[in-house]
């Protein structure tokens, strides 16, 4: 049995792989990826992969059981290459296709729903059996901020009082290592958030309390707040794509209370105040 990861290079990828040598051999997982060279250290077999490059899809997915398809991270050309993936992935003859979709897709205001719907009707599509996770928040993704925050005095953002409901990649990635090594989780769509749920001013009154300094919340619109990051050098479509993802936020769009991922993983998922406190050490 052979259980292949892409996007292995990556940050989430390289703690499944790690995580997925704890629950099967390091002889039955491959991991894909378009810089063979980042992948060597993984220390399992490397084979390239380029959801770009349909015409080296299907060899390198020769032989594989188990596909874990991490998204993406080109945003706009998603849809595209995960369609190549799955088809690629039938072509093959992969059992089993486990996709890192997003939180509550069907009714997310976020704008990267499309590519993750996209995506979701392939596999339905394709006839291959297949489990989705929908990921919500990663913690990282406002830890991030911390810094900035503490430069800055306050801690910005146009999520207002939405509830945040996040968990570090290294929970997402070992619930991915603990679905795809265990076939019962066939045709399951797991809904993927933290235990606790947090909003800006919570995670604000976190940092202070953390580093003895007062750094409020301060809720921004949306434009002001784009600018504000592509004047600290974000490109433009991150810096707007970031501000209007917190929009999404404030009508709790990263909000979630069914602790799916804290029941996969056996344990409760770690919570924002651990998040920050590794971000200051
Ligand atoms: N839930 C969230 O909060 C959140 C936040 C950010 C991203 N995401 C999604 O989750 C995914 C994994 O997160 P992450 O933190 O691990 O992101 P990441 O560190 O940016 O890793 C993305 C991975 O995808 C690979 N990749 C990108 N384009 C590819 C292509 N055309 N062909 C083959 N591989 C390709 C990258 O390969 P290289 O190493 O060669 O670049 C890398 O291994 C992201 O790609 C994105 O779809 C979710």
């Amino acid at each position: 049995m052979k259980i292949a990861i892409t996007g292995a290079t990556g940050q989430l990828g390289h703690i499944v792989v790690e995580q997925l040598k704890k629950r099967v051999s390091a002889e039955s997982i491959v991991a894909l990826a378009r810089n063979t060279e980042k992948a060597k250290s993984l220390g399992v077999e490397v084979r390239e992969f380029d959801y770009s490059k349909p015409e080296i899809l299907n060899g390198a997915l020769q032989g594989i059981d188990r596909l874990l398809l991490i998204s993406g991270s080109e945003l706009g050309k998603r849809a595209e290459q995960h369609a190549n993936v799955i088809n690629a992935a039938k072509e093959a003859g992969v059992k089993w296709i486990v996709y890192t979709s997003l939180l509550h897709l069907e009714t997310s205001s976020l704008n990267l729903a499309e590519e993750h719907k996209s995506t979701e009707q392939a596999l339905k599509e394709s006839g291959i059996d297949y489990t989705l996770l929908r990921n919500g928040w990663y913690s990282e993704n406002y830890t991030a901020s911390v810094p900035g925050a503490i430069g800055g005095g306050a801690f910005l953002g146009s999520a207002d009082q939405g509830k945040i409901a996040s968990a570090p990649r290294a929970d997402y990635a070992e619930a991915a290592a603990i679905v795809i090594a265990d076939e019962t989780n066939k045709g399951k769509t797991y809904e993927l958030a933290g235990d606790q749920s947090y909003t800006l001013t919570d995670l604000a009154a976190e940092i202070s309390k953390q580093t003895g300094k007062t750094i409020p919340y301060n809720n921004i619109p949306e434009k002001e707040y784009a600018n504000i990051l592509k004047n600290i050098g974000l490109p433009e479509g991150l810096a707007m794509g970031l501000a209007s993802w917190d929009v999404s936020a404030s009508k709790d769009d990263l909000f979630d209370d069914g602790k799916q991922l804290s029941e996969l993983l056996g344990r409760p998922t770690t919570s924002i105040a651990e998040s920050v406190k590794i971000v200051l050490s």
